[in-house]
């Protein structure tokens, strides 16, 4: 697999890829404050939950060794996006550690290899999910270019090629900014994955042809009766996999769980410029548009969760790690 970083730290720099630009460039920009990194959250350079967690814990350390004060620095970070649960923990974990006089470039360092390490086990636990010859759909990216290492939704298929087992897998495009056939397409080209862009609207057609066996997405957040929060659009394609009976997983890191928040009613739902959706169409000058970025699929429609700590069919293995 060689998909590029999302997130670097080398000679003290921090280097972001610039998702927006992918797959025709491949381009990498230094971020050289916290204000930066908070714009290149916000503009969506980088983007993912896990991602923008580690962008956001490597631009706390950027902010200390500025002098800032580290509270505002926190607080610029964590208004950048509000969904992903990630961001306000990996920027709360790391005002603890400077709380607690730990060295912030370690604590950086740490939750980006516990992310790997996450990775790899979803993998693991994952990748038996996935028979010789499964057609699996999957929805935005949850790939390497969103996380690190193997992605989330993705690890399960990186560690079942690996493993010589045939599969296929249809790409939702992830209307508006086109997250699955921008990224996942590109990402699952590299590593020599057959699979297939389908726009967003087709999954009930190919359920209903039978064409596909098991869905996978990732999670920005999955609250603590288990209700999910994820792109735009997967709500819609796990009711849709319930009608059809399709089994329908949720991968997730265990830094995805928010055991404070009851339900998925009580996650602020990210809405981005009307110009993402009315940019790319031939709609009319001035038409009204709204851009809700993610959407809440409920716990019961969710088959299981496939987690750093084995595949749980509920949310209550997040509660009992969490305690
Ligand atoms: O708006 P984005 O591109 O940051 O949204 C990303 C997603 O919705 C992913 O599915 C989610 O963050 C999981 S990434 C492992």
């Amino acid at each position: 697999m060689s998909v590029p970083a999302p997130v670097k730290w080398h000679d003290g720099r921090l280097t972001l890829l610039d998702q927006r630009l992918l797959p025709g460039r491949v381009a990498f920009e230094d971020q050289p404050d916290v204000a930066s990194v908070a714009r290149a959250i916000r503009d969506m350079r980088v983007r993912g939950a896990p991602a923008i967690g580690i962008a956001a814990a490597y631009g706390m350390v950027l902010a200390e060794r500025a002098g800032a004060d580290l509270e505002q620095s926190a607080e610029q970070l964590r208004a950048t996006r509000p969904t992903a649960v990630n961001l306000a923990w990996a920027v709360d974990r790391m005002l603890r550690a400077h709380a607690a006089c730990r060295d912030l470039l370690a604590e950086a360092r740490a939750i980006h290899d516990e992310d790997r390490a996450m990775c790899e086990a979803i993998g693991r636990f994952g990748a038996p999910l996935i028979q010789p010859g499964a057609n699996l759909l999957t929805h935005c990216n949850a790939g390497a270019l969103a996380v690190s290492a193997l992605g989330t939704a993705t690890a399960p298929m990186y560690v079942a090629h690996r493993a010589g087992i045939p599969f296929h897998v249809y790409v939702d495009e992830t209307r508006p900014v086109l997250q699955g056939a921008r990224l996942t397409a590109w990402e699952l080209a590299q590593a020599g994955i057959a699979h297939t862009l389908v726009c967003d609207s087709a999954a009930a057609h190919l359920m209903a042809e039978n064409a596909v066996d098991l869905v996978i997405v990732g999670a920005d957040r999955v609250t603590a009766n288990g209700d999910t929060v994820n792109k735009i659009g997967t709500r819609a394609l796990a009711i849709v996999a319930d009608y059809h009976g399709v089994p329908f997983y949720v991968a997730c890191p265990s830094s995805t769980f928010d055991a404070d928040t009851a339900s998925g009613r009580g996650v602020p739902i990210e809405e981005r410029t009307s110009g993402e959706v009315t940019n790319p169409l031939p709609a009319p000058a001035g038409v009204r548009a709204r851009n809700p970025a993610f959407d809440v699929t409920p716990a019961s429609l969710v088959t299981a969760y496939i987690t750093d700590m084995g595949i749980l069919p509920t949310a209550d293995g997040f509660l009992r790690a969490c305690a």
